[in-house]
């Protein structure tokens, strides 16, 4: 099994070994892992090119690892706990057995359908147990998964599939949310007639059992193909670096691009990782709250936890439904030990109140963790003394879908954690901070620019279909440095506290969006003639979206303008990226080159125009009154 840290001296001795001698360091890890062959080096790397190799020779599944290598001591314990979205309705429970039976199965099905090693295969469902199983289906027979958050528009999907040139998709009848169904299937549908040529079969798992459109040629139901088929299931080997996943997420131009992880890598570092920080024992409940459209998902529900032999809950529905207790009525109810969520979940269920908490017991929780975004003290002290109840850790993990692990966290139990702060790096993970001109931060109480010196077994490989994109977004920036977009403080004692993006990426609810896209949405709008988002302080979601936006004519703008906008925003990339707020303005204010000074449409947005700098070297200083006018800050 991974080697598990206990204490901090341990602590402490194995990030100087990773330091050290990583080779040697990651080999240890490596070993306890089944393989088929060996690899004949540890890391071959470049971040010039960039070209990052781990393992190289060796050979694997990661399903043997997730399943196969269980069996024998684990095969009756539950592997994946489903809690529906009706909590009335029954749970589900695989155990390691019968998850690698049904993988084996869908292994099949995938393969009766002609997919096979380096296909892509495109997921669109809500959390159900089929999504894990389609997932470790591919990954068994070597086909690429892709998995598109089951909110993203019909135009977001068919984006995605074109891009990877996916074979087949994957989904659901309907999605339960809370008291809602939504229509999955239809969504595909849509998807696929926006030119998705690629596409060859369409499996639907039936869901809720709505009425949905057929169509003969492409369409298949999950469980009547699943009737007959061999639970058994060879898994292809694979090479340490062929591709595992790609998984699109949004950066400060463009479109969304697909990060590629590979095999080998992932599995050590989120083994490693899970184990490390969630302090996993065996027989512990194990439970993310993230969607698996998400790389938390991905890392922390399916590959993390099954790597290490976990019972991993994976929940279909809303925090709030039927009401604001339900995370803790699941907590309560199958006793559950590490649970992980976003800090933006953590806002909302506070601002609901504490009678929907104080009544649960908690006592087995041991460590809870925080992703994806900032979290602000007073979340952060209601987490320790709601949830925690000031015994079980807070874990605040910093990292990225490009990190493909948690990179940055404290460690329960063994380091110490202090609200806001991410604090210590794992073993592996080597942080610098930089100045803009790329100095290094050497000493402590400094802030700077977030980069990674030195590569890490489940870092991203490239971008896909597009290896150049993958080198200017993230090993340009600064020489030899992996540059994560982020900007950080560390305090007197080394702690690393993440402030957020210095980019043009913004985080509504945890969900990372581009200006750009969102920008891009809105311009598709008749009237509209150009248009700038911003992010703002948003007191639930972190951070909302400010769109300000020139018009061609505004005695023509209709009362629906901002109906209009979020129709818009909705149909091209969905419902998670509508602005909050739209101001219309007479122009946007721009350097002598044309470049949109944000920082000023930032402060606006945030209604604190005090202290705005120096205006004058503008293009346009005038047109910074007139948006302070008109959004009531004068
Ligand atoms: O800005 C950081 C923020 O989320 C970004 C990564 O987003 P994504 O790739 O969608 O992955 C989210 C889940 C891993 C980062 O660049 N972020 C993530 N975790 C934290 C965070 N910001 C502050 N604190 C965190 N713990």
């Amino acid at each position: 099994m991974t080697l598990q840290i206990s204490n901090l001296e341990e602590y402490k001795e194995a990030y100087r070994k990773s330091v050290e001698n990583p080779d040697m360091f990651w080999s240890e890890q490596a070993e306890t892992f089944s393989w088929r062959k060996k690899w004949d080096k540890v890391l071959e790397w470049d971040f010039k090119e960039p070209k990052v190799e781990w393992f190289k020779g060796a050979q694997l599944n990661i399903t043997e690892n997730c399943l196969d290598r269980h069996l024998k001591t684990k095969g009756d314990q539950t592997a994946i706990l489903w809690e529906p979205n009706d909590p009335n309705a029954e749970v589900t429970k695989l155990s390691f057995r019968q998850l690698h039976a049904e993988v084996c199965k869908f292994s099949n099905v995938l393969k009766a359908n002609g997919i096979g090693k380096g296909d892509r295969v495109c997921f669109y469902m809500p959390m159900v147990p089929e999504l894990a199983i389609g997932v470790l289906a591919c990954a068994r027979i070597g086909a690429i998964h892709s998995v598109v958050f089951a909110g993203f528009s019909a135009t977001a999907l068919a984006d995605r599939i074109k891009d990877a040139s996916c074979k087949m998709v994957i989904c659901s009848d309907y999605n339960h949310r809370g008291k809602k169904n939504i229509p999955v299937k239809q969504v595909v549908d849509e998807a696929i007639n926006q030119g998705c040529e690629s596409i060859e079969t369409v499996i639907v798992h039936k869901n809720t059992g709505g009425d949905i459109q057929w169509n003969e040629n492409l369409d298949k139901w999950w469980h009547l193909e699943m009737i007959g088929k061999d639970p058994v299931c060879e898994p292809e080997v694979m090479d340490a670096e062929d591709m595992l996943f790609i998984l699109y997420t949004s950066g400060s131009t463009g479109k969304p691009k697909g990060v590629v992880h590979t095999c080998a890598g992932y599995m050590v570092y989120t083994c490693y990782s899970f184990r490390n920080i969630f302090q996993y024992k065996d027989g512990d409940i194990y439970w993310c709250t993230a969607d698996i459209g998400w790389i938390t998902g991905h890392s922390y529900i399916i590959y993390g936890p099954l790597l290490a032999g976990a019972t991993t809950i994976m929940f279909e529905g809303v925090p709030t439904y039927p009401d604001a207790s339900r995370f803790w009525e699941i907590c309560q109810k199958h006793k559950v030990n590490q649970f992980y969520t976003a800090p933006t979940a953590i806002r909302a269920l506070m601002a609901h109140g504490d009678e929907h908490i104080d009544k649960y017991d908690l006592n087995d929780l041991k460590v809870i963790g925080s992703v994806g975004e900032p979290i602000n003290d007073e979340a952060w002290q209601w987490y320790n003394d709601k949830v925690g109840r000031g015994r079980a850790p807070i874990v605040d993990t910093w990292w990225q879908t490009e990190t493909g692990g948690i990179m940055i966290s404290p460690l329960p139990n063994i380091t110490d954690t202090k609200p806001c702060y991410a604090s210590y790096p794992l073993p592996g993970i080597q942080p610098v901070l930089l100045d803009s001109d790329g100095n290094e931060l050497r000493g402590n109480d400094v802030e700077g620019l977030l980069c990674i010196k030195y590569p890490w077994p489940s870092m991203i490989r490239t971008t896909y279909g597009d290896h150049n994109r993958c080198k200017q977004v993230y090993f340009s920036a600064f020489d030899n440095m992996y540059f994560t977009g982020d900007g950080c403080r560390r305090d007197e004692e080394g702690r690393i506290r993440i402030i957020g993006r210095v980019d043009d990426v913004i985080n509504v609810s945890g969900h990372r969006m581009g200006t750009a896209e969102v920008e891009n949405a809105i311009n598709e709008h008749e009237a509209v003639i150009e248009s700038a988002v911003v992010g703002y302080p948003h007191d639930i979601k972190g951070q909302g979206i400010f769109g300000y936006i020139i018009v061609q004519d505004q005695e023509e703008i209709s009362d629906d303008f901002a109906k209009e906008i979020n129709a818009i925003v909705t149909k091209v990339i969905g419902p998670i990226a509508k602005p909050d707020k739209i101001l219309i303005v007479p122009g946007l204010p721009k350097t002598r080159s044309g470049k949109i000074m944000r920082r000023i449409l930032r402060k606006i947005a945030s209604g604190d125009a005090s202290n705005l700098g120096d205006i004058s070297t503008l293009l346009n200083p005038e047109v910074v009154d007139k948006i302070k006018k008109l959004a009531g800050l004068i």
